[in-house]
């Protein structure tokens, strides 16, 4: 029942309807809700209730479409995978319109849709290649999860090409390349096109398979540029307002689809009805505040570019950035998050994140107000010192998710905020600005 109605879903909204449309309208009645909701209503049930015997049988042998029990699929989730699949998957190249091959699947975090690709897609000896620079937990996965299962993963910068064909050649057979872009939090861009091309020209069956969540499906969408499957940490932008834990995987191989929905049912990493319905209702709104989201980024790192405490900001969207053009040709805007390295390293930085008004020290990115974490010693904690230094996640580097406040109000906190931090470590003088 799900393909038939993401492919409706899909096919109704894919060519014709741009982005915000898609996200307002696509899926809205494609769970047969029968009330006369103009939204679709939270269905908190975990059963479905069948019309008689031989309907329940036929539901089980899919030979009748409908709900059955919720880990299994639900209308609430199910309207909020048809919205994601329209929105992730809307470039003219990217199927046949005869022949809609996209499909998604929400999970209960973006990290069971994380160990949900790499269950659905590893066997004991496999390979994955996988990015360097990634999410804490999913390098914890990699490093130290896989390797009891007999899978190996070799890590590479993605952003290097070079590095990567010499990994890539190195294992031919390796089943995927698991990356980030721009990559948590260094903000590095890796090249989705040519890295698809490098890598299925050396094993056309190797899966690319991109986390998607710092760009967002409204920004990037790499599906269009040759990848085969995207991973989203709902929990961030796409619910939008740091309220719910969620993941999605959204992927153009329909037998990986079926491969990804075994893996949910039987480990049982189903998102609640609810928790499906707040990132329904993300969605909606998704286009407009990631525009916002984008502009006062852009602001407040042209002006911390300037600060005379800053070493370094890391933000796509500066010239500056080494890899700013790139960035520019596979993504329509730059995100909310960025890094900024403290010439005087932890000890300032920490002080920052202690009287900084407005931004609220916690991890986690995305959501409508502004958030500001450490790194080092929080998100990628887990990494070794030695790699985390390596990999450029030093101590002095402070990630700030940008919110929606007025982006004036950012500044200046951030002003104050960094003032504050250098009188009370002793070095008032290098406030200069
Ligand atoms: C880039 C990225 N991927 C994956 C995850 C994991 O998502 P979740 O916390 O929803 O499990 C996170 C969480 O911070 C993340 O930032």
């Amino acid at each position: 029942m799900e393909d038939s109605l993401h492919k409706n879903a899909v096919e109704e909204f894919y060519l014709k309807h741009g982005f915000a449309t898609r996200a307002l309208h696509a899926g809205e009645h494609i769970a047969g809700h029968h009330s006369n909701a103009h939204t679709v209503p939270i269905y908190q049930t975990s059963t479905f209730v069948f019309d008689n015997a031989e309907q329940g049988k036929k539901l089980f042998a899919s030979e009748d479409s409908g709900f059955i029990y919720t880990r299994l699929g639900n209308p609430t989730t199910l309207t909020a995978e048809a919205k994601l699949n329209a929105l992730e998957g809307s470039g003219a190249k990217l199927v046949d319109p005869e022949n809609v091959r996209i499909s998604s699947l929400l999970f209960t975090s973006g990290m069971a849709a994380v160990s949900g690709i790499a269950l659905a897609l590893l066997n004991q000896g496999d390979t994955l290649i996988r990015g360097d620079v990634v999410y804490g937990c999913s390098d914890s996965l990699f490093e130290h999860v896989l390797p009891k299962f007999g899978v190996k993963s070799v890590s590479v910068d993605t952003s290097d090409l070079d590095k990567f064909r010499v990994v890539m050649r190195a294992n031919p057979k390796a089943k995927g390349v698991y990356f980030e872009t721009p990559t948590n939090p260094t903000m590095s861009i890796t090249d989705i096109r040519e890295l698809s091309r490098i890598a299925k020209e050396i094993n056309p069956e190797c899966l690319i398979i991109v986390d998607n969540t710092y760009a967002t499906p409204y920004l990037q969408r790499p599906l269009e540029l040759g990848a085969d499957v995207v991973m989203h940490s709902t929990t961030k932008y796409i619910s939008g307002h740091g309220h719910v834990i969620g993941g999605a995987v959204i992927t153009n191989h329909p037998e990986f689809k079926d491969k990804l929905y075994g893996i949910m049912k039987d480990v049982g990493s189903c998102p609640s009805p609810f928790d499906s319905w707040l990132i329904y209702l993300g969605l909606k709104t998704l286009s407009l505040r990631v525009d916002r989201h984008c502009s006062n980024a852009m602001k407040v790192a042209e002006h911390l570019e300037k600060h005379p405490m800053i070493k370094q900001v890391f933000y796509p969207g500066l010239p500056s950035h080494p890899q700013h053009k790139l960035a520019k040709s596979q993504m329509s805007g730059y995100g909310g998050v960025l890094a900024f390295e403290m010439k005087d390293g932890y000890e300032v930085a920490r002080r920052l994140m202690d009287n900084i008004k407005i931004f609220t020290l916690a991890v986690s990115l995305g959501s409508v107000d502004s958030l500001i974490q450490h790194p080092a010693s929080m998100t990628h904690a887990g990494i070794a010192a030695a790699i985390r230094q390596k990999i450029g996640i030093t101590d002095g580097l402070v990630r700030i998710s940008v919110g929606l406040e007025d982006a004036e109000d950012l500044i200046a906190a951030l002003d104050a905020g960094l003032a504050k931090a250098a009188e009370l470590a002793g070095k008032p003088n290098v406030v200069t600005a």
